[in-house]
């Protein structure tokens, strides 16, 4: 019998019953209390208030900028909207590398005042004391391996990540290391299919890819990238579902034409 049908709310424990029973798990960023209502009731499973919201809602060239403040902001408009999902946050840049009791401040804000379901950090080994921490105060954690986007200044490029040996090794340590610390789940970003297909069989918790193939547990994508509405991002990865900037921008020409010529409101359009 399929788990995800039968759900009123996700938790971290039907993820895991999904995995369990070969389900694919669908995952897609959310920034907004608007766009989250659509995506929940459209019945998907996890919404990420990612810091991609860095990138998509503010026009940051990366991640980085993005505080904790806005972070919270994000996630609390996104809590509001959603029934049915689970809500995990984005733990943003400098939060939690290297200072394991800030790290649980920062999760413990996010959990409290945003009223989101779980935390998500990049990174691998290097940040288990964190990660061990966060989970002892009963916070469910999600680990991110491959392309890790805070760390763009050490990588120098977004370029598929982990096809030498040495570092496709590092990624699977990496992985049983997170599962072993206690993390619900696991973003695989931007790695060859094969080495995540084998992360997937190799751990027992669910896996998530983006550009990571359709051998692991589940997909994410950035909404604002499968509806179309970046022109101008295509990286192969990525299906678009619509092209919502040439929609968007034919209706907003509409409007101001409307509005120029004088056809709008008309008659009915006002009291
Ligand atoms: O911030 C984000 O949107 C992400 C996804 C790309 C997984 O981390």
């Amino acid at each position: 019998m399929s788990v995800h049908k039968n759900v009123k709310r996700v938790t971290t424990h039907v993820l895991q019953e999904m995995k369990d029973n070969n389900e694919k798990i669908s995952m897609l960023t959310g920034y907004d209390f608007s766009m989250a209502k659509i995506i929940d009731s459209a019945g998907i499973d996890v919404i990420l208030v990612g810091d991609s919201a860095s990138n998509v809602m503010a026009g940051h060239e990366t991640t980085l900028p993005i505080t904790l403040d806005q972070m919270i902001y994000h996630a609390a408009s996104v809590v509001r909207a959603v029934e049915r999902a689970l809500v995990v946050v984005d733990m943003p840049f400098g939060s939690y590398q290297g200072n394991s009791k800030e790290a649980l401040s920062t999760a413990i804000r996010i959990m409290k005042e945003s009223g989101g379901h779980a935390v998500k950090m990049e990174g691998g080994q290097e940040i288990i004391e964190s990660i061990s921490r966060i989970l002892t105060a009963g916070i469910p954690v999600m680990g991110h391996l491959g392309l890790t986007p805070q760390s763009i200044y050490k990588f120098g490029t977004y370029v598929v990540r982990a096809k030498q040996e040495e570092e496709a090794n590092r990624l699977i340590e990496d992985a049983k290391a997170l599962e072993a610390a206690g993390c619900f789940s696991i973003v695989l970003e931007k790695i060859p299919a094969e080495l995540a297909a084998r992360v997937a069989k190799e751990v027992s918790i669910p896996i998530i890819g983006i550009g990571a193939g359709n051998g692991v547990d589940g997909q994410v994508l950035v909404v604002h990238d499968m509806l179309g509405i970046n022109n101008d991002f295509n990286p192969r990865f990525l299906r678009k579902y619509h092209n919502l900037y040439e929609e968007m921008t034919n209706a907003f020409k509409q409007y101001i034409g409307d509005v120029r010529s004088g056809d709008f409101p008309n008659e009915k359009e006002q009291y």
